[in-house]
């Protein structure tokens, strides 16, 4: 008899971006006369800058020579994309983070559920609430939890709450945990977290013997210089964190797929008696074992963003986008909503108006304004009457999303 993985049964019923999906199609259906403005989920809409584009095109050429084919690729990622990344991203601010502590791979979202595999299920994972739904439902799925609440919280799981009142950071947990999930800048808050926060984590990680899962895939979006575009800022970090990052936001390749994940060679986890162990040499095993690496003309398109004319172009895409963001936050504000993030993060987060669910907020401006965000309660019960929107749409769309939102509210 073949027995299925019965914690897929305690997860809520759909992921929440392909719910969406699916009541935007259905009204799109019913309606097919109407515009529909795209703000939910945080998809690109810029398309690849030239130099990335160029790379990505000589490099498929290079695979259609019989001289310069490559077959199979290293499963870490190639030598040429992991310098580039140590170099540009760690070395240069600072950071000593090798090219050898870099795994290249298809995306964040699928480090941060993969990453699970390597630790004990007897781990307490804690995670913040509002936040991406990859960690908990990944934690679900891995077995880690027991079943979901009333109040719509796992047993198992210790949520921290991110509300107005503690400024949507969290309080350090009471009870003791091992794994600590963090995303700053914040998905879906668009909030970012300071030196001094991230420091109190590693120092929690460190007197606690927990490990820090740094999920960093907006640190591109950061725009004030005091803000850590890194977990490994902190003195300390490199013996307690791993770091995610993606080029999906950063450089337009949420098609494309391209990410990495850091596990410096300082990191350890413990066996039941006690006994530290290198954490990186098991996601080595496990990505060699699971993972054939991301295509080649995928990882030189990754190295052009590195280059001096794809840094500017880079830097031109993130502008227009957090330049989306400015509008979005000023014309809420200008339509009697409260608004927070959107000025190092590419997400605004608003209150919804008059205490409205955020899933009736989601219907109604679906509805009445042919606006699509995301409801706030599918990043957690604390999300609950908050509502996000995604800075990642078309600026002309932006100005005229905003405009029907005013119209509906005023
Ligand atoms: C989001 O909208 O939260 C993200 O685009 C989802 C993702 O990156 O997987």
């Amino acid at each position: 008899m073949a027995l299925i993985n019965e914690n897929y049964f305690k997860l809520k019923a759909g992921y929440l971006f392909p719910e969406i999906g699916k009541r935007v199609r259905e009204f799109a259906e019913k309606n097919p006369e109407k515009k529909i403005i795209r703000m939910g989920i945080g998809d690109v809409t810029l398309p690849l800058s030239p130099s990335v584009v160029k790379a990505f095109r000589d490099a498929v050429d290079e695979m259609g020579r019989k001289e310069s084919f490559r077959g199979y690729g290293p499963e870490q990622g190639y030598a040429f994309l992991r310098e580039a990344i140590a170099v540009n991203e760690y070395q240069n601010r600072g950071i000593n983070i090798p090219a050898d502590d870099i795994f290249v791979s298809d995306g964040s979202k699928c480090d941060t559920g993969n990453i699970q595999e390597i630790f004990g299920n007897e781990n307490v994972v804690a995670i913040c609430d509002p936040i991406y739904p990859v960690y908990a439902d990944t934690t679900v799925m891995a077995g880690k939890t027991g079943e979901c609440g009333p109040n719509g919280y796992f047993s198992g799981i210790v949520y921290m709450p991110c509300t107005e009142n503690n400024n949507f950071v969290p309080d350090l947990p009471k009870e003791k945990v091992d794994l600590i999930f963090l995303c700053y800048p914040n998905n879906p808050m668009g909030t970012v977290a300071t030196k001094k926060e991230l420091a109190r984590w590693v120092k929690y990680a460190t007197d606690n013997r927990a490990i820090i899962l740094f999920d960093a895939a907006y640190e591109a979006f950061i725009s004030d210089p005091s803000i850590p575009r890194s977990i490994y800022e902190i003195e300390g970090a490199e013996k307690v964190a791993i770091e995610f990052r993606s080029f999906s936001k950063t450089a337009g390749f949420t098609g494309v797929r391209c990410a990495y994940t850091v596990i410096p060679s300082t990191l350890v986890a413990y066996d039941t008696q006690g006994k530290s162990h290198p954490v990186k040499p098991l996601w080595a095993r496990r990505h060699s074992t699971k993972f054939n690496g991301v295509s080649y003309p995928v990882q030189r398109a990754a190295e052009a963003v590195y280059s001096e004319q794809g840094k500017r172009e880079t830097k031109e895409i993130i502008a227009y986008y957090m330049e989306n963001a400015a509008i979005m936050k000023r014309e809420l504000a200008a339509a009697g909503f409260k608004a927070f993030g959107g000025e190092n993060a590419p997400y605004v987060w608003a209150k919804t108006k008059n205490n409205m669910k955020s899933w009736d907020f989601f219907d109604k401006l679906l509805k009445e304004a042919g606006v699509v965000g995301t409801p706030g309660s599918g990043f957690g019960p604390s999300g609950e009457g908050y509502f996000r929107f995604s800075a990642f749409a078309d600026r002309t769309d932006v100005i005229e999303a905003m405009g029907k939102i005013k119209a509906l509210f005023k």
